[in-house]
């Protein structure tokens, strides 16, 4: 059963940060974003600055508003530095709105068309968990810097690319019994299916626990856990984001490489902070996933993490939160031939830390 439309990936994420001047030079200078675009007063945009950076097929935007009656603020006051937007580019906005306002999306934007020298951009919007929205971004024959609207604009230093290559999934984290509710939203409204997968049970140690159902579009260029609290002895990170994120939002954002040692390499070296891992993981790892092509000393020396599903393994590690609410954080993955989301380093990675922790007399 074919859609009247098709996504062919993200288009852009758009932030709405507290700073955005400043958060670009973060994106630049620490994740090897290059500044392409921006729109604010010196443009005619009298409601926001709005800095949009790319890494090859990534596109992440940052808006900040100028103004204390701008409803953006609300946003902020909520939320933090926080995702407002995940667009998908698609060839044609107005079919996949329409489609899916028929089946109860509400809009935030109608199919509206854009204009400038540069050509002609269709973009529409709808509102998905909590203040998060979906973009719809049709780009016909646009060649613009990023949208009708933006000005080419050029990092004022000289930025190093890390190696960051397109988007290869979004979290969204959900309040207790909203999961299974969102997942079906997603199945109702857009016409996507559960991607089963082993991620699509419970990740659960003694003490750390949250469940998590993966949704895919048709051709799988999207693809979206989402994720639940569960019961545990302590707090949930998902409720822990929850609770100061407002409910729920985007927690964090995986970015693809073809080299996880070369772009991490790169990536400390310019400040970006990683979850710890315990050595005790590295111990016990080439007998969980088996042989790796990897030589397991950088991969200890980095913190990066191993899964092994039925295709293929993965390599993977997290930043710590990019803001001071323990709310946003980034994941680089590198996917040899693994299609999960890591479900076995959850796990490992949480019992490791607890057998550090009982090692410490702290459990
Ligand atoms: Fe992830």
């Amino acid at each position: 059963m074919g859609l009247p439309f098709s996504f062919m990936g993200t288009d852009y994420i758009r932030l709405i940060v507290g700073n955005a001047k400043q958060a670009a030079h973060f994106y630049q200078t620490q994740y090897g974003f290059e500044l392409k675009a921006y729109s604010g007063l010196e443009t005619g945009n009298r409601e926001s600055a709005n800095y949009m950076l790319q890494q090859n097929k990534i596109r992440i935007v940052l808006t900040t508003p100028y103004l204390a009656g701008s409803p953006l603020n609300e946003h902020l006051r909520l939320h933090g530095d926080g995702v407002k937007d995940v667009a998908f580019w698609t060839d044609d906005a107005r079919a996949a709105w329409e489609y899916v306002t028929a089946r109860g999306a509400v809009s935030v934007q109608e199919p509206t068309v854009l204009e400038d020298d540069f050509g002609r951009v269709v973009i529409a919007s709808i509102q998905t968990y909590g203040d998060t929205i979906h973009s719809f971004v049709q780009r016909d024959r646009y060649n613009g810097p990023f949208l009708p609207g933006y000005v080419e604009k050029k990092s004022a230093i000289a930025v190093q690319p890390v190696g960051l290559n397109f988007v290869d999934h979004f979290v969204g984290n959900q309040p207790e019994n909203q999961m299974t509710k969102i997942a079906e939203w997603y199945e109702h409204v857009f016409g996507w299916e559960r991607f089963w997968t082993v991620d699509d049970k419970d990740v659960a140690t003694e003490y750390t626990s949250l469940r998590s159902i993966v949704m895919t579009n048709d051709n799988k260029r999207i693809k979206m856990p989402i994720n639940r609290p569960a019961a545990g002895l302590r707090k949930s990170q998902i409720q822990e984001f929850v609770e100061y994120y407002s409910g729920p939002g985007v927690q964090h954002i995986a970015l693809d490489t073809a080299d996880i040692i070369a772009t991490v390499d790169q990536l400390a070296a310019n400040g970006v902070e990683f979850l710890e891992v315990p050595q005790s993981y590295y111990d016990e790892l080439l007998e969980r996933v088996g042989d790796i092509d990897e030589d397991i000393s950088d991969l200890a020396r980095l913190g990066v993490l191993v899964d092994r599903d039925e295709f293929g393994y993965l390599l993977q590690l997290f930043t710590k939160p990019v803001q001071d609410r323990p709310t946003l954080f980034y994941e680089v993955i590198q996917r040899k031939g693994a299609e999960g989301f890591g479900k076995g380093n959850f796990k490992a990675l949480f019992e490791s830390i607890e057998r550090e922790q009982q090692r410490r007399g702290n459990l």
